[in-house]
């Protein structure tokens, strides 16, 4: 049985959403879970709450414990859940990705599997760029990174707009960010979940 950690950012509810579904996929594969939250900054904390939409997805994840780097190690797979902001990973994953040098430094990451799930509000607004860009960091600690293939997202191919991408699963939360991840695109959340289970229950044993 693999340990999956699911540790997520997500200032307005659509990456937890997703962060549930990656965690129920990986779960039907026997995985052991853990969903965790990256600490908000006092910056981000104060600028946003102010808005209604901030707040109330703040309080639906107020019970989620906050991720520690000791989770990164208890881990074999860590399916990151990481909204874009101005195409690449939010400040706050960075932070919590820096906290983790000195586990660069003695290569306890090396070796573990990596996926990525992200939201953007426009289509073309960073999905790719997002989880492309976050892949370097995770190399660097020494993460195997696992995609999403086209044969288990057949959802991209429909016609019908919606998230997913080959990099990792992903949603749209739309312009005005009133869109909630759609079924489809929580499936595709779910299938990546299970398979970095699945790559990480092979790796580790
Ligand atoms: C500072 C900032 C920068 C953002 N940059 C982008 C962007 O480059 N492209 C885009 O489509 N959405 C952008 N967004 C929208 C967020 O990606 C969107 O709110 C997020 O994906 C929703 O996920 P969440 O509900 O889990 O926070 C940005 C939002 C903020 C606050």
């Amino acid at each position: 049985m693999s340990k999956v950690l699911v540790p997520f950012y997500s200032a307005y509810g659509h990456i937890h959403e997703m962060a549930k579904a990656v965690a129920k996929g990986a779960e039907e594969t026997g995985a052991e879970v853990r969903v965790v939250r990256i600490p908000e900054s006092q910056m981000a904390k104060e600028g946003m709450s102010t808005q209604e939409a901030y707040v109330e997805a703040q309080n639906k994840q107020a019970d989620i414990p906050e991720a520690t780097t000791d989770d990164l190690v208890w881990a074999d797979g860590v399916v990151w859940g990481i909204p874009t902001r101005f195409g690449n990973m939010p400040a706050q994953v960075k932070q919590f990705m820096d906290a983790a040098g000195g586990l660069w430094a003695n290569g306890s990451l090396e070796g573990k599997v990596a996926g990525i799930f992200t939201s953007t509000n426009t289509a073309h607004g960073g999905q790719e760029t997002t989880i492309i860009t976050s892949i370097v960091p995770l190399l660097h600690f020494g993460f195997i990174f696992v995609g999403l293939p086209y044969g288990e997202n057949p959802e991209m191919t429909e016609r019908e707009f919606v998230g997913g991408t080959p990099y990792g699963a992903s949603t749209l939360a739309g312009p005005d960010g009133t869109r909630m991840p759609s079924e489809g695109e929580l499936t595709m959340g779910g299938r990546l979940g299970a398979r970095v289970a699945k790559v990480a229950e092979k790796l580790s044993t």
